[in-house]
Parts: C-alpha cells; structure tokens; sequence
C-alpha cells in the first residue's frame, strides 16, 4: 500500500521588503501560537496530513521539533503514536507541558524544554517520525530548517520520515507601489512632526503581505 508521507506546504505570494533576525523571543508567549493554530490552512494540513496517516503514525516514535504549545504532538498521539517527544525551546513548553496533562495523554507525550540542536533523548532513543512546522514567511523568514535538519541527522531512524519532506516556494512579481507608501514611506512624514533619515526604521523588519 502506497503510503503518502509527503506534506506540500504552497506559500501564496508573500512579499518581503527585508528581514533582519533580532534577539526576541516572538514564541514565549501564546498569543503568537493562538494566531498560528487559527491560520486554518496552516493547522488543518497538519491534521489531515497526521490523522489521515493513522497507518504511518501507529504504534510510531515521533519527535516535534519545536513543539509550541504541543499541537501536532496531539495529532500524532491521536493518530496512534506510541511515544511522542515534543521539543521547544521557548517558555511556551512549560504550557505544552499543562495542555498534554489536560489531555491525558502524559504516558504518550513527553515535552522536553531546549534547543533541538543541544537536549538529549531518553536511551539515545532514534524517532521513525520528525514532524515539525518551521517555515516562516515565504519559508525563510524566521525559519528553523537548519535546525531541523539538525533534528533528523540526530534522532531520525535512516527510514526514518520526514513530514513535511518537501515544500514549493513560489514567486511572482507585483506592483507594491501601495504597500510601499503605507509601510515604508509612511516614515518619511509623520504627522508632519517626525521624520527620519534613520533607514533601520524602514528596514529592519520583514513587510509581508499575503495576496490572494
Ligand atoms: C512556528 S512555531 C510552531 C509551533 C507548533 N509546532 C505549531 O504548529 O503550532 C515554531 C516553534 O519552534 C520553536 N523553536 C525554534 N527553534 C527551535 C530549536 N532550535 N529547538 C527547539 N525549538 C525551537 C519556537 O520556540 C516555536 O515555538
């Protein structure tokens, strides 16, 4: 039976002005994790990836890099897990660690608080599945994938499976003309009080827009 194990994950466009990484911490706290489990495309493919693939996921070691407040490790415990290691290195493990107690589901998941890259597993145990949801805007923006790939080179069985295993960046051209005056240009004249030749104002954070 052909098993499909591959989670496509198509960005619309996205456009980005420019990214810089800083030294916040966005993942402490949850209401950045609410706004991620109520992007409905985002955690629905999750789902019907993992709950439909009960045949891939029972009786399976899973390790969720980069756990948030636990979300896919209750998918995959629902779809038959038997173990579930649930990593992140943020504070929001300290709730994933509550949400997995108030599920019940304790004896399956176990969330561990680090950085991937540094925490050691119970009995050097090897995982059958990684699954992980690290893509940032248009993939690259505040992206985990190298610590991902980090994960599987550590814990992955070599059959071991990846999910997602492939994603498709897409790119178009557009007229940003608006999004430019509002965004951007607004700095230039505030109010017509405060202006600045301070171009880390204009730049130092990503611009993103999702167009339909
Ligand atoms: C995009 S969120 C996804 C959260 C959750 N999996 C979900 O789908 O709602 C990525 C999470 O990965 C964590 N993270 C980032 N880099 C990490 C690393 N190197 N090791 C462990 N966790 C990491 C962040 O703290 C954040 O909670």
């Amino acid at each position: 039976m052909m098993i499909r194990t591959t989670l496509t994950v198509t960005l619309k466009m996205v456009f980005i002005l420019s990214a810089s990484p800083n030294g916040r911490n966005l993942h402490d706290s949850a209401d950045i994790h609410a706004i991620m489990i109520q992007d409905k495309v985002r955690t629905s493919t999750y789902a019907r990836f993992i709950l439909g693939n009960s045949i891939l996921f029972t009786d399976a070691v899973v390790l969720d890099v980069g756990c948030g407040t636990g979300i896919l490790s209750l998918f995959a415990a629902k779809a038959g897990a038997k173990r579930v290691f649930s990593v992140d290195a943020s504070k929001i493990a300290e709730k994933a660690e509550k949400i997995v107690e108030a599920n019940g589901l304790s004896d399956v998941i176990t969330v561990v608080r680090g950085k991937v890259e540094d925490i050691q597993l119970p009995e050097d145990v090897k995982v059958d599945i990684i699954i992980s949801e690290w893509m940032g805007y248009a993939l690259l923006y505040e992206s985990m994938l190298d610590s991902v790939l980090v994960a599987r080179d550590r814990f992955l069985k070599p059959d071991g499976v990846m999910a997602p295993s492939d994603c498709r960046m897409m790119f178009s051209l557009c007229d940003a003309t608006e999004i430019y005056k509002d965004r951007i240009g607004f700095w230039d004249d505030v109010y017509g009080a405060l202006t600045t030749s301070d171009s880390s104002f204009k730049t130092s954070d990503a611009c993103t827009q999702v167009l339909t």
